[in-house]
């Protein structure tokens, strides 16, 4: 079972190709570049100079403008302004930062919504948004997307050939627009044609016999009311679709008619929000990469210990960076929190050191470019009380300014003791993937069986595990080339057809070692339930068959039982008979079902099949399968407990501390370290030299 050698050798190969993609954007040993938000219309033009100056001096590389900026550059329809932009473009560059342009989509000017108020999204119950924030125009308008494309193509004309401009970033925060206006509902007519073709085919897919729902051509489908208690799962789940797909065809046109005009040395992205429900991340055919933004500390995470909301959640950066990379190897982080925020439920001081260290995490997942939002802290509008680099003064560093000046620093230290290592055998080893499908949690949501059921909490429960062995981890698709991965995760993936579960069986039986949780292989790709036994085609795969699946109720919750050690557990639970040579490694041991198995190992050919059929409380449930999977498969991990996190990347390793206390790291013999102590304080962290 042990076949890590050509494992190792292709994970190293894949590694190497990453290392060298797109060396024309970010060069590989400017290890990462830092910039910082600028917006030259907030500010009096004096002080463009003073700012820009500023932002070059504390060591900041490039800036970003003209995000929101569509009613200055365009303030009459088809009359362009771009005299400000020009002069803050020459400011940036007198003061050698390189400039972000964005397409300032996001924020259409008052006569567009005037002249045309089907641009603004209808809301499900008929109202409208109105002018005055942002983001209240529909992707699915006509109208919309193609005046868009003439200011951007008015920009691209503009500035696409100068050297000055690095790079271009679509809209802001690109999300899924619902929208219950004229040209949403013409348009998922015309995309579930296409999906569909005839009508027959439609209500096979959606089950319309179910409740008299059949339709007899696709002009009788409407938006479907999500709010209307009972409506078709099937027409919800394809209307979610459809509003991913606007997105990211939205973001491709842009893509499109920016390339139409500007050089090839400028690359085109977009800022996701990392929502892992969202289908259009990654879903795009024309950007160059793809960027996060990430918000640490709002209010909503507890952290490790009393001030550990002060740190935020360690795996907020952790996921968002193997979600990413995965999904263009070549990415970057164009907004990280720079202090306190103004949106959040309670807008708290980052703790001294945090601000540096989520710099360091998003480093070390792989990101070639850091962005803040913003320099200065604004004075007024919707964000007053938002931290910049700078204060309200305009002129002050903010503590996390600091920090941000103190990475800056650090990374030029770094890029000194470049030279393009690989990161430790013992640490690729270990590398493992996690099968995800965003379509699974959209599904999930809709038809949950159980409020104690949560899709990213069942995942994290994987993740965080994963994380504790030290293990650099990928999130990957069902087209991604399994082979590279001794171990893949695959966590409630709940529909599956037949050629998947033909690709995991053949990975397996070649010597791949999967591990499925509940709720996996329930459905066929349309989303119904197999007529067959539940779940039943991936019986073979799992060596066993699921006799039934439990739900019990949150006050009280049941207990699985491994080698001597109790896991509570009360979402869900799934009852195994293995057959053959399927192992039973876990038991429940109370309930009506006492005694039958709830964690199975199979070995199948040169690889191995583990199904956890129980969700544990607190995640320990997980880690112990894990860790016994691993153990058996001879593979080394460590044990960092929660908090601590350790990466490899351009031959440094870096460790981080998200705990409430130091934790002390031993370090691979012959370590040079760079920056920090093998005591790493809270929100510290340790940056080291491979030999
Ligand atoms: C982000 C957004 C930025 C800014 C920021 C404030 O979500 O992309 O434009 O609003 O929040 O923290």
């Amino acid at each position: 079972m042990n076949h890590f050698t050509t494992l190792l050798t292709l994970c190293m190969m894949s590694l190497t190709t990453i290392a060298q993609e797109n060396p024309v954007y970010f060069p590989a040993h400017q290890l990462t570049t830092v910039g910082a938000y600028y917006y030259p219309e907030h500010w009096d033009e004096s002080q463009w100079d003073r700012d820009l100056k500023k932002m070059a001096d504390m060591g900041f590389e490039f800036t970003h403008f003209a995000e929101f900026a569509w009613a200055q550059l365009e303030p009459e329809e088809g009359v362009y302004d771009f005299g400000w932009l020009d002069r803050a473009i020459a400011v940036a560059a007198r003061n050698k930062l390189k400039v972000i342009l964005c397409t300032s989509t996001a924020t259409p000017p008052v006569w567009l919504v005037r002249n045309h108020p089907d641009i603004l999204i209808t809301r499900e119950e008929g109202t409208r948004y109105d002018h005055g924030s942002r983001q209240h125009a529909s992707f699915s308008n006509e109208y919309y997307r193609s005046y868009a494309m003439k200011m951007i193509a008015e920009l691209a004309k503009r500035y696409g050939e100068d050297e000055r401009v690095m790079g271009w970033q679509l809209d802001n925060e690109p999300h899924s627009t619902v929208d219950y206006g004229d040209d949403a509902l013409k348009r998922f007519r015309i995309w579930l044609k296409e999906k569909y073709h005839t009508i027959e085919a439609l209500n096979h897919a959606w089950g319309t016999n179910f409740w008299s729902g059949t339709y007899s051509s696709f002009d009788q489908i409407n938006l479907p009311q999500h709010r209307q208690w009972g409506m078709n799962l099937y027409q919800r789940l394809d209307h979610s679709r459809f509003c991913d797909h606007e997105t990211s065809t939205f973001l491709d046109e842009q893509a499109r008619t920016l390339r139409q005009h500007i050089s090839p040395r400028q690359w085109i992205t977009t800022n996701f929000i990392p929502m892992y429900d969202a289908r259009f991340i990654g879903a795009d055919k024309e950007l160059d990469f793809i960027t996060y933004t990430r918000y640490m500390v709002y209010g909503e995470h507890k952290g490790i210990g009393e001030e550990g909301y002060r740190v935020g959640e360690y795996t907020r950066i952790a996921m968002a960076n193997d979600y990413f990379r995965p999904l263009s190897p070549l990415y970057g982080v164009m907004e990280l929190q720079p202090g306190q925020v103004n949106w959040g439920t309670v807008n708290s001081q980052p703790l001294p050191g945090a601000v540096r260290l989520w710099l360091w995490h998003v480093f070390a997942g792989g990101s070639r470019l850091t962005c803040t939002y913003r320099f200065r802290a604004p004075t007024y509008g919707f964000e007053q009380y938002h931290y910049g680099i700078v204060g309200t003064d305009g002129v002050t560093s903010t503590s996390g300014g600091r920090e941000y000046q103190q990475f800056i620093d650090e990374m030029n230290q770094l890029r000194a003791h470049y030279d393009q290592q690989q990161p430790p055998a013992a640490y690729l080893n270990r590398k493992t993937a996690i099968l995800y499908d965003p379509d699974n949690s959209v599904a999930i949501e809709q038809n949950k069986q159980t409020h104690n059921w949560n899709t990213e909490e069942h995942l994290l429960k994987y993740y965080r595990a994963l994380k504790s062995f030290g293990a650099p981890v990928d999130f990957i698709r069902d087209s991604t080339d399994f082979t590279r991965y001794p171990v893949i995760v695959v966590p409630a993936y709940q529909q599956m057809s037949h050629s998947l579960i033909r690709k995991l069986t053949q990975y397996a039986e070649n010597g791949g070692n999967l591990i499925l949780s509940c709720r996996t292989g329930h459905q066929n790709e349309l989303g119904h339930l197999w007529e067959a036994a539940h779940a039943e085609p991936i019986y073979e795969l799992i060596g066993g068959e699921i006799a039934f699946y439990d739900l019990p109720q949150s006050f009280a919750p049941g207990t699985v039982e491994m080698e001597g050690y109790k896991y509570r557990w009360n979402s869900w639970g799934d009852i195994l008979q293995p057959s053959g040579t399927t192992e039973s490694w876990a038991f429940y041991r109370d309930l009506f079902y006492a005694g039958k198995t709830a964690v199975t190992f199979h070995p199948l050919q040169n690889g191995s099949v583990t199904y956890v059929g129980a969700e544990s409380l607190e995640g320990d449930l997980e880690q112990a399968v894990l860790r016994k999977v691993y153990n058996r498969l001879e593979i080394p991990i460590e044990n960092y407990p929660p908090g601590i996190l350790v990466e490899y990347r351009d031959g440094f390793g870096i460790a981080m501390n998200y705990r409430d206390s130091s934790y002390t790291i031993e370090l691979p013999a012959e370590s040079e370290i760079i920056i920090g102590n093998k005591e790493i304080p809270t929100a510290g962290v340790l940056v080291w030299k491979t030999k």
